[in-house]
């Protein structure tokens, strides 16, 4: 059975970990600072539509000799700002054989999966490695306290859409389906398509209005802002030239869309809510409204409001981060006229 090595023990990385172990395979589990010395010392906290329980994951730090082997699927399950520094620490890895005889780097021999929202992760992981499988997850995983992953998915775990998003396509589309198979055993609801870029440009449409579940606000007011973020986010794309999908062909199941209030995964909590729950030092939207207001500046249009939104977290979390953060008023103002 294929090993897996998931860079990044936030929810996914730690949600992956957890389904793929229960079904027989070796995972190891990248992780660090709180999150490594919480993991190496004691059990995750694993809450799901079937209760909670613990669960023990074998952790290494990105530093530590990590003995990768022909077979293994790399899985960076970092947010975007990590995917560069974790790809260029592990490329030069030596990978070896059964017998422990070093066959080459892992950049070449290995195939890394990223399953970050927005656009830039397969381009910044191809810069190292010959084989890129673009992921995009339809997973509601939260990692709001320090040890505890909770994953609302019901009946199905998550849902997702994986290509081959660089690289040879034989040897990429050996590893995809070796991961989309694996992923299906994990109760997964997974297609493999061949454009999967423009799925990563359907969920960016929707990745965009995270932000704001941090500001302070109400809740109306919020809706009418994510909408304009997300229109903003479709002009710009089409500037750009970029092909999307729309968001509803991300849900490839109705039944797999289900949401299960038993694993305690509240809605308006997603990736950026948690990350500034958590004070983690960093978060995404630099990578998804930034991605945006970079796009703009490139091919000559306006996105005040992603502009302005990527401004409003980056000095939030300048100031320590927190949640019900100031600025809703100042979005609100750059909402088009009737
Ligand atoms: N959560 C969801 O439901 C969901 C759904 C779909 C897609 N996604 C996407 O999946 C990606 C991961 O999201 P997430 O919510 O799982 O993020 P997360 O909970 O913040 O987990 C990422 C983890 O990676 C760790 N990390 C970063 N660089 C590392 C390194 N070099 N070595 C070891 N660990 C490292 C982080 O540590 P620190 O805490 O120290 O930063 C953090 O614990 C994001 O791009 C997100 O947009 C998430």
């Amino acid at each position: 059975m294929t090993r897996y090595v998931i860079v990044g023990a936030g929810a996914v990385g730690a949600c992956l970990a957890v389904e793929l172990g229960d079904r027989g395979h070796e995972v190891l589990l990248i992780a660090r600072g709180a999150t490594l010395e919480h993991l190496a010392a004691q059990p995750l906290s694993y809450h799901t539509h079937a209760g909670a329980r613990e669960v023990r994951l074998p952790v290494a730090a990105i530093g530590d000799e990590l003995n990768l082997r022909l077979g293994d699927i790399l899985v960076l399950a970092v947010k975007t700002q990590d995917v560069a520094g974790a790809a260029a620490e592990l490329a030069w890895r030596d990978v070896s054989d059964r017998r422990g005889g070093v066959l080459g780097p892992a950049a070449e021999l290995v195939p890394i999966v990223t399953v970050q929202n927005g656009l830039d992760a397969e381009r910044a992981a191809a810069r190292w490695f010959d084989t890129v499988i673009g992921a995009v997850f339809m997973i509601s995983a939260q990692y709001a306290r320090v040890g505890e992953v909770r994953v609302g998915g019901y009946p199905a775990i998550g849902a997702a859409i994986a290509g081959v998003a660089a690289g040879d396509p034989g040897t990429g589309a050996q590893a995809l389906k070796t991961f989309v198979a694996d992923l299906r055993a994990a109760n997964f609801g997974i297609e493999p398509v061949a454009d999967v870029r423009a799925y990563k440009a359907a969920k960016i449409l929707h990745s965009v209005r995270n932000g704001v579940e941090v500001l302070a606000g109400d809740r109306p007011v919020k809706q009418a802002v994510g909408d304009a973020l997300t229109a903003e986010a479709r002009r710009v794309l089409a500037a750009a030239g970029i092909e999307h999908r729309e968001t509803g062909d991300l849900i490839l199941d109705p039944d797999q869309e289900s949401f299960s209030a038993g694993s305690g995964v509240q809605r308006d909590r997603q990736s950026t809510w948690q990350s500034f729950a958590r004070g983690a030092g960093g978060h995404e939207a630099d990578y998804l409204n930034g991605e945006i207001a970079l796009l703009a500046r490139l091919h000559g249009v306006d996105a005040p409001l992603n502009t302005r939104l990527q401004q409003l977290l980056g000095r939030a979390a300048r100031r320590g981060g927190g949640l019900e953060q100031p600025g809703l008023e100042l979005l609100v103002e750059q909402l088009p006229g009737d």
